[in-house]
Order: structure tokens, then sequence, then C-alpha cells
């Protein structure tokens, strides 16, 4: 078992988000690193059959707490739920957007829940777990984050900016704690293959066409955790946005025409 991970970061790691895809990918590719973790999610039957499995597969300890993310207490309780464990690696990835629809056409709950779990939450996170790494020289933050964040576009609006934020948050922490021993990576996704994926296209009547493979995007995450501040899917994971020069304008139009998650 390689057990460099726990070794170089801490014992313990947290994913938020952690029952089904890209969450439950990297819950699996971090305990069979040696880490144990702590797994979030809503859904209680979902997420302790996944402990159970993570358990059983990779012989780590593996604790689990059912919160909503959208909640305004969710993060402190997660805090005091760990208080006892050195966290060492911790992953902020809930935040699909299960429904692709224009602005208008959502309630307005909808967007606040989005915006406290994709920005409220994650901001909270980072300032709660990140600053135990500080004080200890050690650790790594990954926030999950999406081609979204590149651009404005139709039917993205809240969830576009909300994956913004989280890339923009990601690279000014990791510009903050570089040469303090914590690494800090905006993973930015394109379209991969996740349940909640699926109901975004099975919603939308698009063809699935070319989804990645989350075991691959959480393996290649935590292999470049000290590659950051951005680490993007695809061809040219260090390089800038794959809209490269284009103006704002032609931009946006060209994000709006997938006009759903990316
Ligand atoms: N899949 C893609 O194609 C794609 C593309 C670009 C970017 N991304 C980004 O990748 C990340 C992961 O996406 P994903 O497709 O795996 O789906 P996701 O819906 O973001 O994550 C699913 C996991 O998060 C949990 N979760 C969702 N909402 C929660 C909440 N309010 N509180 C607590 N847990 C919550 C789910 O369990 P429960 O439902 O039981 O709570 C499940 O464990 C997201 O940040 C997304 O923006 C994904």
């Amino acid at each position: 078992m390689n057990r460099t991970l726990s070794d170089k970061y801490g014992p313990w790691g947290v994913v938020a988000g952690g029952s089904d895809g890209v969450g439950a990918a990297f819950a699996h590719a971090m305990a069979a690193r040696g880490m144990n973790v702590v797994l979030v999610a809503r859904r209680i039957p979902v997420l302790e059959a996944f402990a159970d499995t993570v358990r059983a597969r990779h012989g780590v300890e593996v604790r689990t707490l059912a919160l909503d993310l959208s909640a305004p207490a969710a993060v402190a309780e997660l805090a005091r739920h760990t208080s006892d464990v050195e966290v060492g690696l911790f992953v902020y990835n809930a935040g699909g957007d299960d429904r692709s629809a224009a602005f208008l056409d959502k309630d307005l709950d909808t967007h606040l829940n989005l915006v406290n779990r994709n920005c409220t939450a994650v901001l909270e996170a980072a300032y709660r777990f990140g600053a135990p790494m500080v004080a200890r020289g050690r650790g790594a933050m990954v926030l999950v984050t999406s081609g979204a964040a590149w651009a404005g576009g139709a039917a993205l609006a809240a969830y576009g900016a909300t994956k913004a934020f989280d890339l923009i948050l990601a690279e000014s922490l990791w510009a903050e704690w570089r040469g303090s021993g914590v690494d800090v990576l905006g993973l930015v996704l394109g379209r991969t293959d996740t349940p909640s994926m699926h109901r975004v296209l099975d919603a939308s009547g698009e063809p699935l066409g070319e989804l990645a493979d989350p075991d691959d995007v959480a393996a290649v995450a935590l292999d470049h955790l000290s590659d950051g501040p951005t680490w993007i899917w695809g061809a040219n994971p260090t390089g800038g946005s794959p809209l490269g020069a284009m103006n704002r304008r032609d931009a946006v139009l060209a994000m709006s025409r997938g006009a759903s998650q990316a």
C-alpha cells in the first residue's frame, strides 16, 4: 500500500460530497493511499453503504457525517466532528447542479442553496480546515470546480458564478499558502461520468458523449496536489482557459451553446 499521501499531509482526509461520483472516487483513491477518510453527504443509506465498501476494500478507518452542506451550521458541525483527528487533506467536491435551466426558471431558494453549498461553505471549510494545516506546516486542499467557471453562459448563471468563485478562491489560497507546506489545488473538471451528470443529461435529453472517468480524475488530482494553483482535466492541465484569447462576448456565446453543466 502506498502511504505517501498520509505521510506527507496527515492521517485523515475529508471528502465533502463523498458518497458517489467524483467524491466517491476521491475517497477510494485516498483510502488506497493509506488515508483514513471522513465522508460527508445527505442521503444516509447511500453514504453508509459506500463507507462500508471503502472500509472493506482498503482497511482504513471511515467516519460518516450526514449533513446538508447548504445549511448554515454544516461546516462548523463537520469541524466539531473531526476536531479529535489531524485532517491532512480536505477535498470540497459537492457542487454539481442537477438541473440546467434558465435563471428565472428556478426558484430563488434553489439558487441561494447552491450559493451556500458552493461558495459560503467552501470558504468556511477553507478557513476552518486550512488554519490548522497552515499552523502545522502541512496539509492539502482540493476545491473541485468546473469549465463553467471560464465564462458566463445561458443556463449557467448561478452554477458558473459559484464555480468561478471556487476557482479564484483556490488560486488565491495557493498564492497565500505556497511555502507554508499546504498545497492548494483548484481542480477544473469537464463532463465526468457521475450520477449527477447523468441526471443533467437525462433531463436535457442530450447524448452522453465523451465523459471522463471519475477514478482517473481523482488519481490524477492526488498525483498533482503540489502542482497548483490549477489543474485542468484534459489535454493541457496547467494551461489557461480553453477559451484562450477569445473576446468575452464570443466566449459567453460559445458557453451558451452547450447550455448544460460542463
Ligand atoms: N460530473 C461532471 O460532469 C462535472 C463537470 C464539471 C464539474 N464537476 C464538479 O465536480 C464535482 C462533483 O460532481 P459530481 O458530478 O460528482 O456530483 P455532485 O452532485 O457535485 O457530488 C455528489 C456528491 O456530493 C453529495 N452532495 C451533493 N449535494 C450535497 C449537499 N448539499 N450536502 C452534502 N453533500 C452533498 C452527494 O451525496 P448526497 O446527494 O447524498 O448529498 C454525493 O456524495 C462538483 O463540484 C461539480 O461542480 C462535475
